[in-house]
C-alpha cells in the first residue's frame, strides 16, 4: 500500500468536534421565517388536513401562538390571510380592516421587535381563485398592478416590515416600489417571489389558504420547472425594479437556480421551503419511514448550501426546538 499515494478526506471526519470544525454551512435560528395562517372568525385553531402541524388561527387565538414563537427564538414571521369573503377583485386584500392587515396590528402592538412579512398577493381574495384580475378568461396583467399596489401599501400602513409580492405579474415590484415610495414607506423593503414555478409542490396550500384556481391554472404567469434561463430574466427584472430580497420557489427541486441567482445577484436570497415539500415529510414520518429531525434539518442546510440566506418553512417551531438542544 505505501508506494500508492492518494488523499486521506477521513482525517477530518473522525469525531464530532472535528467534524463541527469543518462544517462549511449552518443553520441558524435567525435564518426561519414561520409562515402563519390567520383566518377570520373566533375561536379557530384547527389542523390543515393535508399540513399536520399547521393550523388555521382566528386573530383571538393568535396571540398564544406569537408566544410561542416569540420564545422558541424565531424572529419574523410572514403572515397568509384566508378571507370570510371572497370577490372578483380581491377586495379584502386591500381593506383596511382586512385579515392581514388586522392581524399586523394586533400582533405588532405586543410584539413590535417581531418582523412580519405580509404576503401580497390576491388568489386567497379573489372568488376566481387567480392572483389577478380577470377578463374573458385571461389574467389581466397591469391592471392587476395596481390593485398590488394598494395591498402593499395598506399591509405598511397596518404595520407590516417587509412586502413580499408573490403574484408573478410582470412589473409588480416596481409597481409596489412605487406605491409604497408614494405613500411615505420608502424605507419598507419588497421581499420579491422573483423566481416563482409552476408547481405541483404548492398543493397543500391551496388547500390551506382556499386559493386554487377555480378554472385552468397559473402557467400564464408561474414560470415553466423545466427552464433555467428564464429564473435569471425574473430575478434580473426584479432587481432592477428595486427588489431587495430574492425569494426562490420551491425550494428542492430548484437548488441549482438558487445557486445561480445566488452566484449573480449580490442580494439576500430566500428559499420557500413549500407545503408540499413539507407534507411529505410529515407523511413519511407518520409511517415512521425517516427520520424526521434528520431529515428536516439535512433539507434545510441543503438549501443553506446551495446559496439560501434565509428560510421560510413550515418546519421552523420544531426547527427551532432542535437547534436549542
Ligand atoms: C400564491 C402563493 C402560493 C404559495 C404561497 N403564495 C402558490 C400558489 O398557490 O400558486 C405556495 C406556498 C406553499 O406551497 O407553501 N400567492
Amino acid at each position: 500500500m505505501n508506494e500508492i499515494e492518494f488523499a486521506r478526506h477521513r482525517r477530518l471526519r473522525t469525531s464530532d468536534s472535528l467534524r463541527a470544525m469543518v462544517r462549511e454551512t449552518w443553520l441558524r435560528k435567525e435564518d426561519l421565517i414561520y409562515p402563519l395562517f390567520v383566518v377570520e372568525g373566533e375561536k379557530i385553531y384547527k389542523e390543515v388536513p393535508s399540513m399536520p402541524g399547521v393550523f388555521h388561527i382566528s386573530l383571538d387565538a393568535v396571540m398564544d401562538e406569537m408566544k410561542e414563537i416569540v420564545e422558541l427564538g424565531i424572529k419574523s414571521i410572514i403572515l397568509f390571510g384566508v378571507p370570510a369573503e371572497k370577490d372578483p377583485l380581491g377586495k379584502q386584500a386591500y381593506h383596511d380592516h382586512g385579515i392581514v392587515q388586522e392581524a399586523t396590528r394586533l400582533i405588532k402592538s405586543e410584539y413590535p421587535e417581531l418582523v412580519i412579512i405580509a404576503d401580497t398577493c390576491l388568489c386567497q381574495y379573489t372568488d376566481h381563485g387567480h392572483c389577478g384580475i380577470i377578463d374573458n378568461g385571461k389574467v389581466l396583467n397591469d391592471p392587476t398592478l395596481d390593485l398590488l399596489a394598494k395591498t402593499a401599501v395598506s399591509q405598511a400602513q397596518a404595520g407590516a416590515d417587509i412586502i413580499a409580492p408573490s403574484n408573478m405579474m410582470d412589473g409588480f415590484v416596481a409597481a409596489i416600489r412605487h406605491g409604497l415610495d408614494q405613500a411615505g414607506f420608502g424605507d419598507i423593503p419588497i421581499m420579491s417571489y422573483a423566481v416563482k414555478y409552476s408547481s405541483s409542490f404548492y398543493g397543500p396550500f391551496r388547500d390551506a389558504a382556499h386559493s386554487s384556481p377555480q378554472f385552468g391554472d397559473r402557467k400564464t404567469y408561474q414560470m415553466d420547472p423545466a427552464n433555467r434561463m428564464e429564473a435569471l430574466r425574473e430575478a434580473e427584472s426584479d432587481v432592477n425594479e428595486g427588489a431587495d430580497f430574492l425569494i426562490v420557489k420551491p425550494a428542492l427541486s430548484y437548488l441549482d437556480i438558487m445557486r445561480d441567482v445566488k452566484d449573480r445577484f449580490p442580494l439576500p436570497v430566500v428559499a420557500y421551503n413549500v407545503s408540499g415539500e413539507y407534507s411529505m415529510i410529515k407523511a413519511a414520518a407518520q409511517n415512521g419511514w425517516v427520520n424526521e429531525q434528520e431529515i428536516v434539518m439535512e433539507k434545510l442546510t441543503s438549501m443553506k448550501r446551495a446559496g439560501a440566506d434565509l428560510i421560510i418553512t413550515y418546519h421552523a417551531k420544531d426547527v427551532a426546538k432542535w437547534l436549542s438542544n
